[in-house]
């Protein structure tokens, strides 16, 4: 196409010059051709150019049509029960990914207003339980119940607000970590988002930054440390202040004086809460009322 352009651009400059050269046409007649046919080839060349476009348009489209007709896992309750109560269990609960079994005929009860510590090596399915009883999944055996209610039957709207959660890994939001820390709860004041950042130890780093809670975060927060997406991720449960917290090793990338202050800070919010602390170390269990030692697949768990 440029070969194009540029070959009809000579082809008007040299017929141009000879009407001019033998007086049929004057010289403003001669440039405003000039300049009228070079402003034609702008549609002219977005055409051409129309097939690199297309090809990643249609990639785009692609993927965007592949999550279309992705399959949904679990449906939401619109209109189920909202229990009272925040106590929680699972009973005869089995999960496979697949056909790989993780859990079977796990029976446990997390009850309210007690810290229920949990640990077993890495792989056994803490997570998984975690999953199961935020209804990321549906168990393929067995209940998991909120208060005298299966969690399939409570209205999955009620379910996240009386949930707060830490996962392993805090999903972070290109954005700022302002609208980061809103996800927890968009109608917070900047007073109660200072106060849970306050509670999760990651205060001071944000009044280091030039634009505070304003600052932008790159790509799923590759710019902050594992410590301190992890302390985001507290300030989020925090500020979402739900009934019950589920805790996935949240202080398994802390220092021991962020931990110190975390504990205490989980300490005082635990109070009257339903709480599910997974962790590898001994200091953090030490917080839990209880312990519960999760055994690799489908053991028995001991309570
Ligand atoms: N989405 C998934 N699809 C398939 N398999 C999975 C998925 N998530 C986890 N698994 C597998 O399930 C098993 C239990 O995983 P889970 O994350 O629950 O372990 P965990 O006890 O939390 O371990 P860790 O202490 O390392 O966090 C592992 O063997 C893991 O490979
Ligand atoms: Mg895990």
């Amino acid at each position: 196409s440029l070969a194009i352009v540029t070959l009809s651009m000579l082809f008007m400059l040299f017929l141009g010059l000879y009407l001019y050269r033998h007086d049929q046409i004057g010289a403003q007649s001669f440039f405003a051709s000039l300049v009228l046919q070079s402003s034609t080839f702008g549609p002219f060349l977005a055409l051409a150019n129309l097939s690199t476009g297309l090809s990643s348009t249609l990639g785009a489209a692609r993927r965007v049509l592949t999550l279309f007709d992705e399959e949904v896992t679990v449906r939401e309750n619109e209109k189920g029960a909202c229990p009272e109560s925040s106590a929680m269990a699972v009973e005869n609960l089995a999960f496979a990914y697949d056909d790989q079994a993780i859990l079977e005929s796990l029976s446990l009860s997390f009850p309210e207003g007690k810290i229920t510590g949990i640990e077993g090596r890495s792989g056994c399915g803490k997570s998984t339980l975690l999953r199961l009883l935020m209804r990321f999944f549906d168990p393929q055996a067995g209940t998991a119940r909120l208060g005298d209610e299966n969690l399939k039957d409570v209205q999955t709207d009620f379910l996240r607000t009386k949930q707060s959660v830490v996962l392993q890994e805090s999903v972070l939001f290109t954005d700022t970590l302002r609208n980061n820390l809103l996800a927890a709860k968009p109608d917070a004041t900047d007073k109660e988002i200072r106060r849970a950042c306050k509670k999760a130890s990651i205060d001071t780093f944000i009044d280091s930054l030039d634009q505070g809670l304003d600052t932008m975060l790159a790509e799923s927060g590759s710019s902050l440390s594992s410590g301190e997406k992890q302390r985001i991720g507290l300030a989020r449960a925090f500020l979402h202040d739900g009934d019950i917290l589920l805790l996935d090793e949240p202080t398994s990338n802390l220092d021991a004086l962020n931990e110190g202050t975390i504990l205490r800070a989980l300490d005082e919010e635990a109070k009257g809460k339903t709480v599910v602390l997974i962790s590898h170390r001994k200091g953090t269990l030490s917080f839990a009322d209880h312990i519960i030692e999760m055994e690799e697949l489908h053991s028995h768990a001991v309570q």
